[in-house]
């Protein structure tokens, strides 16, 4: 049975997709069968994974219920359109409108060691739906003065969820995402968070780099078109993986990196 992570963050811009993306392409590097989905009708985990435009059904036809989550599989990605927008509004007239991809994923998340869930940059009922469906969620946070008042809107979902439908969903971290730690700015950021969270706050931070907007554009994983930066996705994936016990994982993910990922 899939472990199964969403990814969320109180705005938009901090680097979730890319996390979820980078993550997947660590995951399955390492042998992890891993199942993405994108809940967000701008569709760029959907894009950065070159989905075809018109690839059907997706992500929207499920949560209509006019799809199985199996149909909506294309190469291991369950991609989302602008039709997305359209289907979070009609949901939100329906009882168990929460509980809908929980139940839609169900059938699909046995086939699967890792299912990541890109959430949009909001906190409404995609999100929502993400969270309920999930084992765990990790939140993404820009590296700025707000951060710590991000995180805790965030946490404040993750605690609605549990409270009313998902008690066992945990907590499994922040990430400090578009981190430039020779500034204080970043520095102060990551201080904030770790005396707020403590352990919680990953120790890898994912640093800043217009490389990331160049692969994305190339389509190229971070991991093949920058290795010396992608080595801070395979830091955190080492951090992860043991957050989640899969141990397995991390021991290929060490040698996969050469040496046991470093921690920065
Ligand atoms: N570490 C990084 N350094 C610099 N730019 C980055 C980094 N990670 C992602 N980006 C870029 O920042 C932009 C936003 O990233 P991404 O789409 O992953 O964020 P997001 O949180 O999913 O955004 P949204 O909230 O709109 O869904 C993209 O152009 C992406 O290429
Ligand atoms: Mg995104």
């Amino acid at each position: 049975m899939a472990a199964t992570l969403a990814v969320l963050s109180q705005k938009g811009g901090t680097g979730k997709t890319t996390a979820v993306r980078t993550l997947a392409d660590v995951a399955r590097r390492v042998g992890l069968d891993t199942l993405a989905v994108d809940l967000d009708p701008q569709g760029n985990l959907s894009d950065y994974f070159d989905v075809p435009p018109d690839a059907a059904p997706t992500v929207a036809e499920v949560l209509a219920g006019s799809a199985q989550a199996g149909e909506a599989i294309h190469d291991d990605v369950i991609p989302a359109n602008l039709q997305l927008a359209e289907v979070e509004l009609a949901l939100g007239g329906k009882m168990g409108r929460e509980l809908t991809l929980r139940r839609a994923l169900r059938e699909v998340a046995a086939g699967y060691d890792l299912v990541l869930l890109d959430c949009p940059p909001s906190l409404g009922l995609l999100t929502v739906n993400a969270l309920v469906a999930a084992d765990h969620a990790l939140i993404t946070s820009e590296a700025q003065y707000f951060a710590l008042q991000g995180v805790e809107q965030a946490l404040e979902v993750i605690e609605l969820a549990r409270e009313s439908l998902n008690p066992d969903l945990s907590w499994i971290g922040v990430v400090l995402n578009l981190a430039d730690m020779r500034t204080v700015h970043s520095r102060e950021a990551y201080a904030q968070l770790a005396e707020a969270f403590g352990d919680r706050v990953f120790e890898t931070t994912i640093r800043q780099s217009i490389a990331y907007a160049e692969s994305a554009e190339r389509g190229i994983s971070i991991l093949d078109h920058r290795p010396d930066l992608g080595a801070d996705y395979l830091a955190l994936a080492g951090e992860l993986f043991d957050r989640l016990e899969l141990t397995e994982a991390r021991a290929r993910l060490d040698a996969l990196a050469g040496e046991p990922a470093a921690k920065r």
